[in-house]
């Protein structure tokens, strides 16, 4: 017996950062799917794709070539998303197979779901029925014990799909289905200089440094509340707006290096109406607005965008097979 999950990534629209804090964010659940494979096998196993290694640490000497520790740290946060979730649906003996059109840490949540997928996939092989919401709590918990501190939200974006807004409210976390008209993303991914752990943390030390930064969260809040009337009225004028308005609080916050800074700068000249980091920061993904796909698609390429999406629907969650 085999099981295929197909887990969605992400684009955050408004909120990351912020949200880490309980304040509201926007995510948008994007048709670009990891695939994870799972059969019973007699040892456990793990075959995968794009570990988004930027350079690879190699010690050689006369006989041996040993993995040296950079990437050794790398790749083994990456399989922990991996191995805790066996933990936790408590699966033993089994192969699995991840395939990613994205590279793991390009801020897109491909971390998030992976976890999904991979709980999704061994729930099924086991025999067990998740529903979408159960999957989700149960990556989250992978998440957070991979990262220190993470939201819902890349976890809820992959299981449940939509386009989501979540707050958390009185210690427990809302999570509502916005519904929106036909909206046009172009998505430019770049490399990332840092993991999301290590982003999240260098904000938590400026909150601790300066209350004005706390400011600079609650005024992120504030946008995301503005976002989703604008979203749901389909005023994309001042959704572009707030999304620039959005970049700028990141900017304030020192998660954007001097490629997304250009990137977005580009895709604004090429007509967005409004273009921001998507993700923790430092590299990663940048998300425009745009009437017209086709020139801010060709600037994110000319300023080194190493994949273009142009979107326009959501998808519709994680979808498991048993067969
Ligand atoms: O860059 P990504 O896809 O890992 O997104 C992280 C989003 C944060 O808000 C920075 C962290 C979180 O847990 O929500």
């Amino acid at each position: 017996m085999k099981s295929r999950a197909r887990a969605p990534t992400k684009v955050t629209l408004f909120g990351e950062h912020s949200v880490v804090y309980g304040f509201p964010a926007i995510v948008f659940s994007l048709p670009i799917y990891v695939e994870v494979n799972a059969e019973k096998h007699g040892k456990t196993s793990i075959l995968t794709g794009p570990a988004n290694l930027r350079t690879v640490d190699l010690v050689l000497s006369d006989n041996s070539i040993e993995v040296g520790e950079s990437t050794k740290k790398y790749l083994l946060r990456y399989i922990s998303y991996i191995k805790k979730s066996l933990e936790l649906v408590k699966v033993e003996g089994v192969k699995i197979e991840i395939k990613s059109p994205l590279p793991v840490g390009a801020g897109l949540g491909t971390s998030a779901a992976v976890a999904v997928g991979t709980i999704a996939a061994l729930a099924a092989l086991k025999g067990i029925e998740l529903d979408k919401e159960e999957i989700a709590k149960k990556a989250w918990t992978v998440e957070k014990e991979v990262q220190g501190r993470a939201s819902p939200m890349d976890t809820a974006a992959s299981a449940l799909g939509g386009i989501l807004w979540l707050e958390r409210v009185e210690d427990e976390w809302r999570i509502e289905r916005l519904t929106a008209l036909e909206i046009k993303l172009v998505i430019g991914v770049f490399e990332k200089q840092k993991t999301t752990a290590e982003l999240v943390q260098d904000v938590a030390a400026r909150l601790e440094r300066s209350y004005i930064y706390k400011e600079v969260i609650k005024v992120m809040g504030d946008i995301a509340r503005e976002a989703r009337k604008a979203l749901e009225n389909g005023d994309w004028t001042y959704l572009g707006e707030l999304m620039n308005l959005n970049h700028s609080m990141l900017e304030a916050l020192g998660v954007v290096n001097k490629e997304i800074a250009l990137a977005v700068h580009a895709a604004r000249v090429a007509g967005a109406l409004g273009a921001k980091l998507s993700g923790a920061g430092s590299g990663g993904a940048v998300v425009a607005l745009a009437d017209d796909p086709t020139p801010v698609a060709a600037a994110l390429k000319v300023v080194g965008a190493k994949d273009v999406f142009v979107v326009n629907k959501p998808s519709r969650g994680v979808e498991v097979n048993i067969f």
